[in-house]
Order: structure tokens, then C-alpha cells, then sequence
């Protein structure tokens, strides 16, 4: 179709190329993620997310001095000013919890020491606060929402070793949260994604980094996108039986349902984080005696194997057996997809302001051409 400038429209602007990054590559042909120029295997299996964090933000990987002041920096900021704890206090227990997240950001932006000031310097440390308040946020809403007393950040232990602590008010097993670690370090980046290019899209008109990542947390909440892993738990948890898998999944393809934690806009081969879950659902299943979410969705991954050869499991599908399996409550996926996509949406928001052109696209009208005022009384 042609617009008003004589260009096509572009469907979910599929192909457009909108932005240069160097914080990641989606390589959707070969399957490949890399951050900074490493690839997400070998930062699953070596790196830390706080290591990754400096990655993206800095360019490089850290120094050990360097690791132990972004460790250091990121634990002193985890505590939430008390207005924002008194807005979560306040809030609905029945709210989605990333209604609940937008909302604490968007608002701690009021109360953001450096609120006003949209320096690259400043920014950087905004990214850095932010990045440790809001697994507190998460933490501090599931608590009260489950009628249990908040626990408070330490200093000590990582992120993921501190947001366990708060979630579940004691010490996480170390496997468990280096497991964790690894999902942290799996969903921090991932290119030109829809809430990435809605954090751009608001920072572009040079408004602050708060608003832009309300902007991104509220298009992450959708089912396309983050909220995805909210609905594949929902799906093994109705299919419940490795051995009636099969069935259901036929059952909802003839639906013409889509099938949530498969396919993807970018990767037409296997989404390199899924195979990274995938082992990792596996051995948690066989650790901790609930292998029956990872055999469902085995099950569910053949049948779509057979029926739509050209979908693959993208890093919504195994992720959500993972968390399940760690006892986080399903509505508490995608706030824990955002918790670890700060790092990624402040990076590329770094890029965006330090070579920003304002993003404004056209649209093509398709109403009525030209029609004539009709007053009120006469229509
Ligand atoms: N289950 C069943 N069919 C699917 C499907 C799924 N998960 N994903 C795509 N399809 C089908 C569509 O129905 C469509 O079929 P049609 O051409 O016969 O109508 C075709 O594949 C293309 O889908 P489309 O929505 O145009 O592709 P897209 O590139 O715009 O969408 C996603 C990408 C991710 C939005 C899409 O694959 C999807 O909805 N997946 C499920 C949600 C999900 O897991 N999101 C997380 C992504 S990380």
C-alpha cells in the first residue's frame, strides 16, 4: 500500500532497520545472541549479571576493580525512597504486578536525584539506581500483596542472590541462584524489540529515562512480547499431563490459538537463550523433584515440531518452567523479564541520547477523503 510520501506501508515494520546499536546483535538466521561482541553461551556460562551490566553500559568487560565498584555501586542502591515504598504499600494487591512496576518507576522518577538533569553522566547513574531499586520494587509488592512483612535489601550477595532473599525472606540456595543469575543474564538484551524501540521511541524526543522505561515496561507487559511467559505457564499448567501434550496442543492449533513461547519475529531457527533454559528446566526438574513441567513442555515442543516446523521455542517457553520451579508466582514472570531487560533498555537509551534524531514515522491515511461540515442539528 502507498502513503502520503509514496513509500509502502510496513506491517509491524518488519525489516525496518530504525536504530544502530552496538550493545547487541539478534543474528535470526544462525540463531545467535551477543552482547558487546560475546556470545550469550559463553556469557551464560562464565559471566555474572552485574559483569554483563558493565558490559553493556560500559562497552567492555570489567577490570576487577572495575566489577567490584559497579558490585558495590549496585548494592548501595538497592533501597526504595519511602514515598515509593508508601505507593506500593498503598497499591491494589490485586494489580498486575507490572502495573504495580510501571507505576513505582514512573513515579520514582519524581524522587530521582538526578531527575532534571539529562547528562550522559547523569544517565549512567540513573541506569545504575534504577537497575537496583527494581527488583526491590518486585520483591516489596509480592511480599505485601502475599500478606507477609517486606524484606528488606542487603548490601551483600548479588542481585539475584539479593532479590531471592527479599522474594522469599531467606537465603537462596546457591544453585538456585546462580541458575537465576543465568536467566538475568539471558534476557538483558536483545536488539531493536518493541519495548527497546518504545524506550527509544520516548527518549528520541529528548524526554527523561524514567518515562522512557514506563514506556518500555508497559510494552513488555503484552502477550507478543514479555507477558508471554506468564501465558506458557498457564498452558502446562491446563495441559498438566506430559501424555495428553500432544492432544492439547492439536486441540489449539485447530483453535487457530497461538501457541505462547514459539516463534519470533527476528530468529528463524532455535532462539539460542531457549536452548540455553531448556537445559537448565531439565536440571532444576531433576533437583528438585518437578520434572513434570519440563516433560509437558518436551511434549509440547515435539507436537509443535510436527504441525509448525517453522516455529521454534523462543526464550519465553522454557523460562517459564524455570521460574515455576523456583516457586515464583506466574504474574511475577514478566516483572522479572524486566528486572533483568534494565540493563539492556537503559544501554541502547545511552546510545539513543548520545546520537539521538527524533523517531517519527509516517502513517497512511485510509479515512475518507474529503467531506463537508455538517452542523450539529442538521446530521
Ligand atoms: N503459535 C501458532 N501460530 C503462530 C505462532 C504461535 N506461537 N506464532 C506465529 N504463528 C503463525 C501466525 O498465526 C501466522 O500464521 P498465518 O500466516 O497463517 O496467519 C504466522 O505464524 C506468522 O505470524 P505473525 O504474527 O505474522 O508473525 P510475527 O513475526 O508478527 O510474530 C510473534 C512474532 C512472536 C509475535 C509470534 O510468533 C507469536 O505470537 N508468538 C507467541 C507469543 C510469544 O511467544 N511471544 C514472545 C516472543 S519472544
Amino acid at each position: 500500500m502507498s502513503t502520503n510520501s509514496g513509500s509502502s506501508v510496513n506491517s509491524g515494520l518488519e525489516g525496518v532497520v530504525a536504530a544502530a546499536t552496538q550493545t547487541s546483535l539478534v543474528d535470526g538466521k544462525n540463531g545467535r545472541l551477543v552482547y558487546r561482541g560475546y556470545d550469550i553461551d559463553d556469557l551464560a556460562d562464565h559471566s555474572t549479571y552485574e559483569e554483563v551490566c558493565h558490559l553493556v553500559w560500559y562497552g567492555r568487560l570489567p577490570s576487577r576493580r572495575e566489577l567490584t565498584e559497579l558490585e558495590h555501586s549496585l548494592a548501595i542502591q538497592r533501597e526504595l525512597p519511602k514515598e515509593i515504598e508508601r505507593l506500593i504499600t498503598e497499591a491494589p494487591g490485586k494489580a498486575h504486578p507490572m502495573d504495580l512496576l510501571r507505576t513505582a518507576v514512573s513515579a520514582l522518577g519524581m524522587y530521582d536525584p538526578d531527575a532534571r538533569d539529562n547528562s550522559p553522566e547523569a544517565n549512567l547513574r540513573k541506569a545504575i539506581r534504577l537497575t537496583a531499586q527494581v527488583p526491590t520494587i518486585v520483591a516489596f509488592f509480592e511480599r505485601l500483596r502475599s500478606g507477609l512483612e517486606p524484606v528488606h535489601p542487603r548490601q551483600s550477595g548479588n542481585l539475584a542472590e539479593n532479590f531471592l532473599y527479599m522474594l522469599f525472606g531467606k537465603e537462596p540456595d546457591l544453585e538456585t541462584a546462580r541458575i537465576f543469575d543465568i536467566c538475568l543474564i539471558l534476557h538483558t538484551e536483545h536488539g531493536l524489540n518493541a519495548s527497546t524501540f518504545a524506550a527509544r521511541v520516548t527518549a528520541s524526543t529528548l524526554s527523561d529515562m524514567h518515562s522512557a522505561l514506563t514506556s518500555a515496561i508497559g510494552t513488555l507487559k503484552g502477550s507478543l512480547h514479555g507477558g508471554a511467559n506468564e501465558r506458557v505457564m498457564e498452558t502446562l499448567l491446563k495441559i498438566d499431563d506430559a501424555a495428553k501434550a500432544r492432544d492439547r496442543v492439536n486441540e489449539m492449533l485447530a483453535r487457530k490459538e497461538r501457541i505462547m513461547g514459539f516463534g519470533h519475529r527476528v530468529y528463524k531457527t532455535e532462539d539460542p537463550r531457549a536452548t540455553i533454559l531448556r537445559r537448565h528446566s531439565e536440571a532444576l526438574g531433576r533437583r528438585t523433584g518437578q520434572s513434570k513441567w519440563y516433560d509437558i513442555s518436551r511434549e509440547v515442543e515435539k507436537a509443535m515440531r510436527e504441525d509448525k516446523p517453522d516455529l521454534y521455542p523462543n526464550v519465553d517457553f522454557y523460562s517459564a518452567s524455570v521460574y515455576h520451579m523456583m516457586g515464583i508466582p506466574i504474574d511475577q514472570f514478566t516483572p522479572i523479564f524486566a528486572i533483568s531487560r534494565m540493563a539492556g533498555w537503559t544501554a541502547q537509551l545511552l546510545e539513543q541520547y548520545a546520537n539521538n534524531r527524533l523517531i517519527r514515522p509516517e502513517s497512511e491515511y485510509i479515512g475518507p477523503p474529503s467531506l463537508k461540515y455538517v452542523p450539529i442539528d442538521q446530521r
